[in-house]
């Protein structure tokens, strides 16, 4: 399934032969079983491992940001995680669910050698493609297979919020592909050192999640 997804994304970019972009991708998981929370992931940026998501231990394994500003954002993403997985006990204790569900979720960018950008931001829930995120409308577009009241209810409440829906696509349309400019000057005009703050794109990934997962705890209990 992973393989078919890097491939989908790798036609999403047209990754020919002589035009390859550079890319920064970040994949996600949530495993979500019986009122616990796992989390699990990692970054590339232009093929090389930049972060590693274990738990709710961010690391940033390329120097891309300064150690004082890294250590400011790796506490926030643990807050964000700890706090996202206390909703998940909040929530299972009221409706008892003894199955796994597993997110995943890809984001990401690419540039391409003439200076276009292309970004995208994909959800899979058990290994099916289940949302897409639309950046230049900032909408999330329904992918699962059958009309299902949790899909409908998760899309709805991924929508309900714009300012995330805003903020995701600021982060994808801009700030990844900024990063990705300061990687390659040539590829665009050079803007300088970017200290973009990457994590943002896990805090978002992670926020969508969240009203996703709460959404699927929701309907799966019974009612929406
Ligand atoms: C990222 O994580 C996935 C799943 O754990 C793994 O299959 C993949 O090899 C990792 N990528 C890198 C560059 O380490
Ligand atoms: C988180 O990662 C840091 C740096 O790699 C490591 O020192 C620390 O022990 C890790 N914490 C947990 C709870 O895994
Ligand atoms: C949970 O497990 C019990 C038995 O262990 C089973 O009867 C029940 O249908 C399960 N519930 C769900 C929602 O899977
Ligand atoms: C995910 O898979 C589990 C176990 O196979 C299943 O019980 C659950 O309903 C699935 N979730 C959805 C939304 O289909
Ligand atoms: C830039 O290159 C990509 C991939 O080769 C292509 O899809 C796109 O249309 C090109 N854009 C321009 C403005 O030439
Ligand atoms: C995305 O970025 C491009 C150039 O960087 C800009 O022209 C375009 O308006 C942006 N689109 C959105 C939806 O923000």
């Amino acid at each position: 399934m992973l393989r078919l997804l890097l491939l989908c994304g790798a036609l999403g970019c047209g990754a020919g032969s002589d035009a390859a972009p550079l890319t920064f991708i970040m994949l996600q998981w949530t495993q979500v079983s019986k009122g616990s929370s796992v989390f699990w992931g990692n970054a590339t940026l232009g093929g090389r491992l930049s972060h590693i998501l274990e738990d709710h231990n961010v690391t940033q394994v390329l120097p891309l940001e300064p150690p004082a500003v890294w250590a400011q954002q790796r506490d926030m993403v643990a807050n964000y995680l700890s706090y996202f997985s206390g909703i998940v006990q909040v929530f299972s204790k009221e409706r008892p669910l003894n199955y796994t569900q597993i997110l995943h979720c890809r984001l990401g960018c690419c540039l391409f050698p003439n200076g276009t950008a292309h970004s995208f931001y994909e959800v899979s829930l058990n290994g099916t493609a289940f949302l897409t995120f639309r950046v230049p409308t900032a909408t999330w577009e329904l992918r699962w297979p059958r009309r299902d009241p949790v899909a409908t209810f998760a899309q709805r409440e991924l929508m309900k919020y714009s300012e995330t829906t805003h903020n995701l696509q600021h982060f994808l349309n801009t700030t990844c592909v900024d990063i990705l400019r300061a990687q390659n000057p040539q590829t665009g005009k050079q803007r300088g050192r970017s200290h973009a703050p990457l994590v943002l794109g896990l805090i978002l990934g992670v926020s969508a999640v969240v009203g996703m997962a709460v959404g699927i705890f929701l309907c799966t209990g019974g009612s929406c």
